[in-house]
């Protein structure tokens, strides 16, 4: 089968861009299901750096093509901010482009509640990225939302603007005391957006079934990471969609037949950005030594990442609810220097010993982590590209975290550009086989 589908196991920011990027020289599409511009994806290219948002991490590469499907929102002043960024850089934005007409939109006013939203809930905020994600998929779900095809209509466009600004704007008013959304400035706009992206939007979903029937190579880009996950996430520390592989198929409209692979991207450590449990967060010299190391600051926002050791639980709960045929392994190399490495394989709460990870929030809130300790291997594995040139004690921590989470890996990184990377298996050769 020929999707291959690319999920975060973690909280976000593994490495997805950087694995996407390295797959997509095998793919011939690279089509991303969910999220919106709240993602931020990093692809290193030699001495370049791109951070996407919205655009398939895929797009570096001549000759494939990306879609936006609808199971994404888009904000469009932020697509084309992004395209004219890449444009400036050499990308080509021709026929590599389609966006879905069912995709639905973030409009002004939904920047403007979650900003607002956020505000009001003080100390109980999410930590959103304020980028209008939750307001705009909470309009698609109660079926009010604007879609990309009501641009190319803007009698329908119109109308639908009127009924949503007139209630955004009694609620902003009245609920959150915050500047009222002008309708006639939004509708010149965004008919403005309609025309630089008419020519990319069309019925996605045709596309990709020919290209599956084909037997082209589809790479699905999820963004985000399993434990941001509407269902199966830290609720309501989330985001609003669904990351994990199930919606591969709802945001790309293919059939679960069609996958053939589901490759977990998981960072060697953990990090999280924005409000929300984390047992293993290191509040401390380790934490900031994994934070500067590993140079976690936000691809979107800036925001320092919270940092913490590797923990199996939350893993082997994303292998679970994603059915992970295998995982890449990122950012070993950010361990190179420790004595010590800790890896956590339970939780204890009230004297209860937890071996899966628990739904309920306080217990994952309060509880203490077990962990294990290994030693470090203290030499740099920068750039390796064969396991066997891994540090004996590198190998053992991949293989314990591995045996700990019930998966193999077929992807392990050891830096941010495409060639550092050691590749254990073809994951799309695998999925043609099935
Ligand atoms: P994404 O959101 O999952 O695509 O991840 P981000 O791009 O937000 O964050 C990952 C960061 O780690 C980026 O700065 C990448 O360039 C970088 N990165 C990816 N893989 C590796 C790796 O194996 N080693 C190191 N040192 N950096 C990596
Ligand atoms: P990539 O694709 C890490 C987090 C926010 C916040 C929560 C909800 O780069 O891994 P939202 O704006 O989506 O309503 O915020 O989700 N968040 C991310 N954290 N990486 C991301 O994307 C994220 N996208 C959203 O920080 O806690
Ligand atoms: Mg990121």
């Amino acid at each position: 089968m020929p999707v291959l589908v690319v999920v975060g196991a973690q909280w976000g920011d593994e490495g997805k861009g950087k694995i996407i990027d390295l797959l997509t020289e095998r793919a011939d599409v690279v089509a991303r299901y969910q999220g919106g511009h709240n993602a931020g994806h990093t692809v290193v290219v030699g001495m370049d750096e791109f951070i996407l948002h919205l655009i398939p991490s895929g797009v570096l590469h001549k000759g494939k093509k990306c879609i936006i499907g609808n199971g994404v929102v888009v904000d469009p002043a932020a697509l084309i901010e992004e395209m004219d960024g890449l444009i400036k850089r050499g990308i080509k934005f021709d026929t590599n482009l389609l966006i879905s007409a069912n995709a639905h939109l973030i409009m002004p006013y939904h920047k403007a509640i979650d900003v607002a939203s956020e505000r009001l809930k003080g100390n109980k905020k999410i930590g959103t990225t304020g980028r209008g994600i939750g307001p705009a998929y909470a309009d698609k779900i109660n079926r009010r939302g604007i879609r990309m095809a009501d641009l190319l209509s803007p009698e329908r466009f119109r109308e639908k603007l009127s009924i949503n600004v007139g209630e955004a704007n009694f609620l902003l008013e009245r609920f959150y005391n915050a500047p009222l959304i002008n309708q006639d400035e939004v509708y010149a706009e965004y008919l403005g957006y309609a025309q630089r992206l008419k020519k990319y939007i069309a019925d996605t979903t045709i596309y990709i079934n020919e290209a599956v029937a084909k037997k082209k190579k589809v790479l699905a880009e999820g963004a985000q990471g399993t434990h941001l996950d509407v269902d199966h996430g830290t609720y309501p520390y989330v985001t609003s969609s669904s990351p994990t592989a199930g919606g591969a198929c709802t945001g790309l409209g293919i059939g679960p037949n069609t996958i053939g692979e589901i490759i977990g991207i998981v960072k060697a450590y953990t990090t999280r950005v924005g409000s929300g449990p984390f047992p293993t967060e290191q509040e401390n010299a380790m934490g900031e030594h994994l934070r500067e190391r590993g140079r976690e600051y936000g691809a979107t926002t800036g925001r320092a990442r919270r940092c913490g050791w590797m923990d199996t639980l939350i893993v082997r709960h994303a292998v679970r609810v994603n059915g992970f045929t295998s995982i890449a392994l990122t950012k070993l190399d950010v361990l190179d220097t420790l004595d010590e490495i800790k890896i956590c394989v339970g939780y204890k709460h009230k004297g209860k010993l937890y071996k899966e990870m628990p739904s309920d929030l306080e217990v994952l809130e309060q509880c203490t982590p077990q962990y294990i300790t290994l030693p470090g291997w203290k030499q740099t594995t920068i750039g390796i590209k064969k396991y066997a040139q891994l540090p004996k004690k590198a190998r053992t921590y991949v293989e314990k975290v591995c045996k700990l989470c019930g998966v193999k890996p077929s992807i392990i990184s050891t830096g941010a550009r495409r060639d550092e990377t050691i590749i254990l298996e073809r994951p799309f050769q695998k999925a043609l086989k099935k």
